[in-house]
Protein backbone atom coordinates (compact mmCIF):
# COMPACT_ATOMS: atom_id res chain seq x y z
CA UNK A 1 0.00 0.00 0.00
CA UNK A 2 1.58 2.99 -0.85
CA UNK A 3 2.09 5.61 1.85
CA UNK A 4 0.26 8.65 1.65
CA UNK A 5 1.02 12.74 2.47
CA UNK A 6 0.01 13.49 5.94
CA UNK A 7 -0.23 17.03 5.53
CA UNK A 8 -3.01 19.61 5.51
CA UNK A 9 -1.40 22.30 3.43
CA UNK A 10 2.34 22.09 1.07
CA UNK A 11 3.86 25.52 2.75
CA UNK A 12 7.62 25.53 2.23
CA UNK A 13 10.45 23.39 0.90
CA UNK A 14 11.88 24.12 4.25
CA UNK A 15 9.46 21.95 6.36
CA UNK A 16 9.27 18.94 4.61
CA UNK A 17 11.91 16.06 4.45
CA UNK A 18 13.63 14.16 2.01
CA UNK A 19 11.53 11.29 2.37
CA UNK A 20 8.17 13.92 1.53
CA UNK A 21 9.82 15.31 -1.23
CA UNK A 22 10.83 11.54 -2.91
CA UNK A 23 7.06 10.82 -2.33
CA UNK A 24 5.93 13.83 -3.87
CA UNK A 25 8.03 13.16 -6.65
CA UNK A 26 7.42 9.42 -7.39
CA UNK A 27 3.75 10.56 -7.63
CA UNK A 28 4.47 13.32 -10.55
CA UNK A 29 6.18 10.78 -11.86
CA UNK A 30 2.99 8.85 -12.32
CA UNK A 31 0.95 12.43 -13.16
CA UNK A 32 3.41 13.58 -15.94
CA UNK A 33 2.76 9.83 -18.27
CA UNK A 34 -0.73 10.63 -17.40
CA UNK A 35 -0.69 14.04 -18.74
CA UNK A 36 1.72 13.45 -21.80
CA UNK A 37 -0.80 10.65 -22.57
CA UNK A 38 -3.65 12.95 -22.46
CA UNK A 39 -5.42 11.13 -19.60
CA UNK A 40 -8.01 12.55 -17.24
CA UNK A 41 -8.86 11.44 -13.52
CA UNK A 42 -11.05 11.60 -11.14
CA UNK A 43 -8.91 12.00 -8.44
CA UNK A 44 -10.59 15.50 -7.07
CA UNK A 45 -13.81 15.09 -8.15
CA UNK A 46 -16.19 16.80 -6.34
CA UNK A 47 -13.26 18.99 -5.14
CA UNK A 48 -13.33 22.95 -5.44
CA UNK A 49 -10.10 24.66 -6.18
CA UNK A 50 -8.90 28.10 -5.79
CA UNK A 51 -6.34 30.20 -6.97
CA UNK A 52 -6.07 33.26 -4.83
CA UNK A 53 -3.21 35.71 -6.36
CA UNK A 54 -2.13 38.93 -5.21
CA UNK A 55 0.94 38.78 -7.17
CA UNK A 56 0.89 38.50 -11.42
CA UNK A 57 1.91 34.63 -12.75
CA UNK A 58 1.60 33.21 -16.04
CA UNK A 59 3.21 29.17 -15.37
CA UNK A 60 1.89 28.81 -11.74
CA UNK A 61 -1.23 29.92 -12.02
CA UNK A 62 -2.27 28.77 -15.34
CA UNK A 63 -0.48 25.21 -14.59
CA UNK A 64 -2.63 24.85 -11.14
CA UNK A 65 -5.43 26.13 -13.45
CA UNK A 66 -4.75 22.59 -15.58
CA UNK A 67 -3.66 19.96 -13.19
CA UNK A 68 -6.89 20.49 -11.13
CA UNK A 69 -9.12 20.41 -14.22
CA UNK A 70 -7.19 17.16 -15.24
CA UNK A 71 -7.81 15.45 -12.20
CA UNK A 72 -11.74 16.77 -12.23
CA UNK A 73 -12.14 19.60 -9.65
CA UNK A 74 -13.91 22.68 -10.18
CA UNK A 75 -11.34 25.57 -10.03
CA UNK A 76 -12.42 29.57 -9.95
CA UNK A 77 -9.20 31.74 -9.90
CA UNK A 78 -9.57 34.87 -8.38
CA UNK A 79 -6.87 37.78 -8.65
CA UNK A 80 -6.80 40.77 -5.97
CA UNK A 81 -7.21 43.28 -8.33
CA UNK A 82 -10.53 41.85 -8.95
CA UNK A 83 -11.74 40.79 -5.40
CA UNK A 84 -12.80 42.43 -2.19
CA UNK A 85 -9.45 43.01 -0.95
CA UNK A 86 -9.82 45.99 -2.95
CA UNK A 87 -12.35 47.22 -1.00
CA UNK A 88 -10.14 46.41 2.24
CA UNK A 89 -11.29 42.73 3.40
CA UNK A 90 -8.36 40.68 4.89
CA UNK A 91 -6.45 37.89 3.67
CA UNK A 92 -7.67 35.68 6.87
CA UNK A 93 -11.66 37.52 6.09
CA UNK A 94 -11.34 36.16 2.39
CA UNK A 95 -9.56 32.89 3.37
CA UNK A 96 -13.00 32.38 6.00
CA UNK A 97 -15.27 33.32 3.35
CA UNK A 98 -13.80 30.61 0.67
CA UNK A 99 -14.21 27.96 3.36
CA UNK A 100 -17.48 29.04 3.48
CA UNK A 101 -17.53 28.68 0.01
CA UNK A 102 -16.85 24.73 0.68
CA UNK A 103 -13.18 25.59 -1.15
CA UNK A 104 -10.94 22.07 -0.71
CA UNK A 105 -7.57 23.85 -1.61
CA UNK A 106 -6.43 27.09 -2.11
CA UNK A 107 -3.56 28.01 -4.08
CA UNK A 108 -2.24 31.53 -2.70
CA UNK A 109 0.61 33.94 -4.07
CA UNK A 110 1.07 37.01 -2.11
CA UNK A 111 3.52 39.54 -2.04
CA UNK A 112 4.40 38.66 1.65
CA UNK A 113 6.78 36.56 2.98
CA UNK A 114 4.62 34.37 5.61
CA UNK A 115 1.14 35.11 3.83
CA UNK A 116 0.41 31.34 3.31
CA UNK A 117 1.46 30.45 6.72
CA UNK A 118 -1.23 32.57 8.31
CA UNK A 119 -3.93 31.48 5.73
CA UNK A 120 -3.20 28.07 6.31
CA UNK A 121 -3.77 28.27 9.94
CA UNK A 122 -7.08 30.51 9.65
CA UNK A 123 -9.04 27.84 7.02
CA UNK A 124 -9.78 24.56 7.02
CA UNK A 125 -9.09 23.97 2.95
CA UNK A 126 -5.51 22.92 2.31
CA UNK A 127 -3.27 25.72 1.34
CA UNK A 128 -0.55 25.52 -1.48
CA UNK A 129 2.19 28.57 -1.38
CA UNK A 130 2.67 29.75 -5.42
CA UNK A 131 4.78 31.66 -3.84
CA UNK A 132 5.53 34.12 -0.93
CA UNK A 133 7.54 37.54 -1.57
CA UNK A 134 11.15 36.35 -1.49
CA UNK A 135 10.72 33.40 0.82
CA UNK A 136 9.83 30.27 -1.04
CA UNK A 137 8.07 28.75 -4.37
CA UNK A 138 7.86 25.21 -3.62
CA UNK A 139 6.13 23.42 -6.47
CA UNK A 140 8.16 25.97 -8.83
CA UNK A 141 11.38 23.90 -6.58
CA UNK A 142 9.36 20.54 -7.21
CA UNK A 143 9.36 20.86 -10.74
CA UNK A 144 12.99 21.88 -10.83
CA UNK A 145 14.16 18.59 -8.53
CA UNK A 146 11.68 16.68 -11.04
CA UNK A 147 13.18 18.22 -14.10
CA UNK A 148 16.65 17.25 -12.96
CA UNK A 149 15.94 13.71 -11.98
CA UNK A 150 14.34 12.93 -15.13
CA UNK A 151 17.32 14.29 -17.04
CA UNK A 152 20.26 13.18 -14.85
CA UNK A 153 19.07 10.89 -12.50
CA UNK A 154 19.70 10.17 -9.11
CA UNK A 155 20.94 13.87 -7.21
CA UNK A 156 23.61 13.16 -5.14
CA UNK A 157 27.05 14.77 -5.71
CA UNK A 158 25.47 16.61 -8.97
CA UNK A 159 26.82 20.10 -8.98
CA UNK A 160 24.31 22.58 -9.71
CA UNK A 161 24.96 26.55 -10.39
CA UNK A 162 22.12 29.26 -9.69
CA UNK A 163 22.73 32.49 -11.26
CA UNK A 164 21.60 35.86 -10.67
CA UNK A 165 19.61 37.76 -8.12
CA UNK A 166 19.57 35.05 -5.77
CA UNK A 167 18.71 37.80 -2.58
CA UNK A 168 15.45 38.33 -3.98
CA UNK A 169 14.36 34.77 -5.38
CA UNK A 170 11.77 32.83 -3.71
CA UNK A 171 12.98 30.25 -6.43
CA UNK A 172 16.82 29.76 -5.06
CA UNK A 173 15.98 29.33 -1.69
CA UNK A 174 13.50 26.97 -2.35
CA UNK A 175 15.56 24.89 -4.39
CA UNK A 176 18.58 25.91 -1.84
CA UNK A 177 16.85 24.18 0.83
CA UNK A 178 15.90 21.09 -1.53
CA UNK A 179 19.40 20.21 -2.26
CA UNK A 180 20.77 20.31 0.82
CA UNK A 181 18.36 17.44 2.17
CA UNK A 182 19.23 15.97 -1.24
CA UNK A 183 22.79 16.08 -1.14
CA UNK A 184 23.39 18.28 -4.12
CA UNK A 185 26.18 20.96 -4.18
CA UNK A 186 25.17 24.03 -5.06
CA UNK A 187 26.85 26.89 -6.07
CA UNK A 188 25.26 30.31 -6.64
CA UNK A 189 26.83 33.22 -8.78
CA UNK A 190 26.01 36.78 -8.29
CA UNK A 191 27.19 40.12 -7.76
CA UNK A 192 27.58 40.63 -4.04
CA UNK A 193 24.50 42.86 -4.20
CA UNK A 194 22.21 40.01 -5.66
CA UNK A 195 23.33 37.95 -2.58
CA UNK A 196 21.89 36.96 0.34
CA UNK A 197 23.66 37.81 3.76
CA UNK A 198 25.11 34.73 5.45
CA UNK A 199 24.49 32.84 2.27
CA UNK A 200 28.22 31.52 2.31
CA UNK A 201 27.83 29.76 6.05
CA UNK A 202 24.74 27.35 4.66
CA UNK A 203 26.37 24.03 4.15
CA UNK A 204 26.21 22.33 0.75
CA UNK A 205 26.49 26.12 -0.55
CA UNK A 206 29.50 27.75 -2.47
CA UNK A 207 29.81 31.32 -3.48
CA UNK A 208 31.75 31.64 -6.73
CA UNK A 209 30.95 35.11 -8.12
CA UNK A 210 33.36 34.61 -11.14
CA UNK A 211 30.21 32.59 -13.03
CA UNK A 212 33.36 31.69 -15.92
CA UNK A 213 34.43 29.60 -12.84
CA UNK A 214 31.24 28.60 -11.11
CA UNK A 215 30.37 26.45 -14.10
CA UNK A 216 33.15 24.14 -14.98
CA UNK A 217 32.07 20.97 -15.03
CA UNK A 218 28.25 21.75 -13.52
CA UNK A 219 25.82 19.61 -14.11
CA UNK A 220 23.05 21.92 -14.31
CA UNK A 221 22.91 25.88 -14.69
CA UNK A 222 19.96 27.61 -13.53
CA UNK A 223 19.26 31.22 -14.27
CA UNK A 224 17.15 33.35 -12.63
CA UNK A 225 15.40 36.93 -13.46
CA UNK A 226 16.74 40.12 -11.95
CA UNK A 227 13.74 40.66 -9.74
CA UNK A 228 13.36 44.96 -10.23
CA UNK A 229 10.51 44.92 -8.70
CA UNK A 230 12.04 43.96 -4.86
CA UNK A 231 14.75 45.84 -5.14
CA UNK A 232 14.44 49.59 -3.91
CA UNK A 233 17.96 50.51 -6.07
CA UNK A 234 19.70 49.44 -8.95
CA UNK A 235 22.06 46.84 -7.46
CA UNK A 236 24.13 46.53 -10.77
CA UNK A 237 25.68 49.23 -13.42
CA UNK A 238 24.01 48.53 -16.23
CA UNK A 239 21.95 45.41 -17.77
CA UNK A 240 24.97 44.81 -20.66
CA UNK A 241 27.35 44.84 -17.29
CA UNK A 242 25.19 42.27 -16.03
CA UNK A 243 24.73 39.77 -19.05
CA UNK A 244 28.62 40.20 -19.99
CA UNK A 245 29.01 39.09 -16.37
CA UNK A 246 26.67 37.16 -15.11
CA UNK A 247 24.54 35.76 -18.17
CA UNK A 248 24.13 32.35 -19.05
CA UNK A 249 25.90 32.18 -22.45
CA UNK A 250 27.21 29.47 -25.25
CA UNK A 251 30.50 29.95 -23.87
CA UNK A 252 29.54 29.55 -20.76
CA UNK A 253 27.33 26.51 -21.09
CA UNK A 254 30.30 24.80 -23.27
CA UNK A 255 32.56 24.71 -20.43
CA UNK A 256 29.63 23.27 -17.72
CA UNK A 257 29.87 19.33 -18.01
CA UNK A 258 28.77 17.81 -21.43
CA UNK A 259 25.57 16.38 -20.57
CA UNK A 260 24.80 20.04 -18.44
CA UNK A 261 21.03 21.08 -18.66
CA UNK A 262 20.00 24.73 -18.32
CA UNK A 263 16.87 25.72 -15.99
CA UNK A 264 15.22 28.92 -15.52
CA UNK A 265 11.94 29.38 -13.79
CA UNK A 266 10.70 32.03 -16.18
CA UNK A 267 9.77 34.73 -16.80
CA UNK A 268 12.82 35.20 -18.82
CA UNK A 269 14.70 38.50 -19.61
CA UNK A 270 16.45 37.27 -22.97
CA UNK A 271 19.95 39.17 -22.98
CA UNK A 272 20.27 39.82 -19.27
CA UNK A 273 20.25 36.38 -17.37
CA UNK A 274 20.36 34.50 -20.38
CA UNK A 275 20.85 34.55 -23.82
CA UNK A 276 18.08 33.73 -26.68
CA UNK A 277 20.19 30.86 -28.34
CA UNK A 278 21.11 29.09 -24.68
CA UNK A 279 17.33 29.54 -23.95
CA UNK A 280 16.26 28.03 -27.06
CA UNK A 281 19.15 25.79 -27.40
CA UNK A 282 19.57 22.05 -26.83
CA UNK A 283 20.93 21.59 -23.77
CA UNK A 284 17.70 23.86 -22.41
CA UNK A 285 15.17 22.14 -20.30
CA UNK A 286 12.78 25.84 -19.90
CA UNK A 287 9.92 24.37 -21.75
CA UNK A 288 9.94 20.49 -19.99
CA UNK A 289 10.00 22.77 -16.70
CA UNK A 290 6.67 23.92 -17.60
CA UNK A 291 4.92 20.69 -18.57
CA UNK A 292 6.39 19.30 -15.39
CA UNK A 293 4.73 22.12 -13.58
CA UNK A 294 1.70 20.46 -14.47
CA UNK A 295 2.38 17.19 -13.35
CA UNK A 296 4.30 18.17 -9.80
CA UNK A 297 0.80 20.56 -9.17
CA UNK A 298 -1.17 17.41 -9.77
CA UNK A 299 0.42 15.24 -7.65
CA UNK A 300 0.92 18.14 -4.91
CA UNK A 301 -3.08 18.34 -5.06
CA UNK A 302 -3.62 14.63 -5.05
CA UNK A 303 -1.38 13.83 -2.40
CA UNK A 304 -3.08 16.44 -0.05
CA UNK A 305 -6.37 15.17 -0.88
CA UNK A 306 -5.08 11.90 0.27
CA UNK A 307 -7.96 10.39 -1.68
CA UNK A 308 -7.08 7.32 -4.03
CA UNK A 309 -9.05 7.58 -7.24
CA UNK A 310 -9.57 5.90 -10.46
CA UNK A 311 -8.74 6.46 -14.54
CA UNK A 312 -11.70 7.85 -16.75
CA UNK A 313 -12.11 5.58 -19.43
N1 LIG B 1 8.02 30.51 -12.38
C1 LIG B 1 6.91 31.21 -12.06
O1 LIG B 1 6.51 31.27 -10.89
O2 LIG B 1 6.31 31.82 -13.12
P1 LIG B 1 4.99 32.71 -13.03
O3 LIG B 1 5.34 33.97 -12.27
O4 LIG B 1 4.59 32.96 -14.46
O5 LIG B 1 3.95 31.92 -12.28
Amino acid sequence: MTKQFARKDLLGIKDISKQEIERILDETAKMFTSFKQGEKMSYLSGKNVVTLFYENSTRTRTSFESAAKLLGATVINISASASSVQKGETLVDTGITLDSLLTDIIIIRHPMGGAPWLLARNVKASVINGGDGMNEHPTQCLLDLFTIKRNLGEFKGLKVVISGDIKYSRVARSNIWAMQKLGVHVTVSAPYSLLPAGIEQLSGVTVEPDLDKAVQGANVIMGLRVQSERQNTALFPSVKEFNSLWGITEARVASADSNVIVMHPGPINRGVEIDGSVRDGEKSAVSEQVTAGVAVRMAVMHLLMNKEGKANG
